[in-house]
């Protein structure tokens, strides 16, 4: 009965998750990224679709393998991550944002290669649209989770974010943590919501800490409902 109970824990719920890390192109062959594998978000993904849900998933590059059964729509840029979010957000009742979204872009994205000219070569950058502070500014129901890597100062830079950004929850990671962050397939994150830390989880796996994210998100959404 357990079983049956959680795999309905988010029955009829349209769960949107971004993942992986957007690329920003300044000429045909060259971009900016980051190191996001984008399993963090296919691990949410999955756990999401095993609790019953409906889920999208927007995903940047990633090396993760795609799962099945969810709905994948591939982005590339920032922008394309915050038309495709957005053109879904107000049909869902969760969105959750790991994904590593570039802070700035490339101002110029040159028609032709850059050739090697000068000994030094500036790129100026434009910042991007911040998709989360997007999500809270609009939020008409949603229920939105937030990611926050941090290399020091974890729980004030991720109240700080969850303030700022509107979010109800805030999933937190010590990047200079062993087994945390980036290309790595265990992760140890802190949850926060409005009123301070809900749950501090030890080293565990992608899979294993999206399966209590999501269950703890389940939680908050039917307690909401009564
Ligand atoms: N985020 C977003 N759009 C951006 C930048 C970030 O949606 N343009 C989201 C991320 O997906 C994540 C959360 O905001 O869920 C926090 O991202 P993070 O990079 O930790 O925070 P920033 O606000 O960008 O601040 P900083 O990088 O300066 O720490
Ligand atoms: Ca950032």
């Amino acid at each position: 009965e357990l079983y049956l109970a959680s795999r309905s824990m988010l029955l009829g719920k349209e769960v949107v998750v971004t993942a992986g890390g957007t690329v920003e192109r300044f000429d045909p062959v060259r971009y900016l990224t980051n190191d996001s594998s984008g399993k963090m978000g296919f691990a949410i993904a999955e756990a999401a679709r095993d609790l019953g849900a409906q889920v999208t998933l927007i995903a940047a590059r990633t090396t993760a393998p795609t799962p099945g059964g969810v709905e994948l729509v591939q982005v590339e840029s920032a922008q394309q991550m915050l038309d495709a979010v957005l053109s879904r957000a107000d049909s869902a009742d969760v969105v959750v944002k790991a994904a590593a979204v570039a802070d700035y872009r490339p101002i110029i994205r040159h028609e032709t290669k850059l050739k090697k000219t000068g000994d030094t070569l500036i790129i100026e950058m434009e910042k991007t649209t911040d998709i989360l502070a997007e999500l809270g500014r609009r939020k008409n129901g949603q229920f939105l989770v937030g990611f926050a890597a941090e290399t020091d100062r974890l729980e004030e830079h991720a109240m700080d974010k969850l303030q700022r950004k509107n979010c109800d929850l805030i999933v937190a990671n010590d990047v200079t943590m062993e087994g945390a962050g980036f290309n790595v397939d265990t992760n140890a994150v802190s949850i926060f919501d409005r009123d301070g830390l809900v749950e501090a989880l030890p080293v565990l796996g992608k899979r294993e800490t999206a399966d209590r994210l999501m269950r703890l998100v389940a939680d908050r959404l039917a307690g909401s409902a009564k």
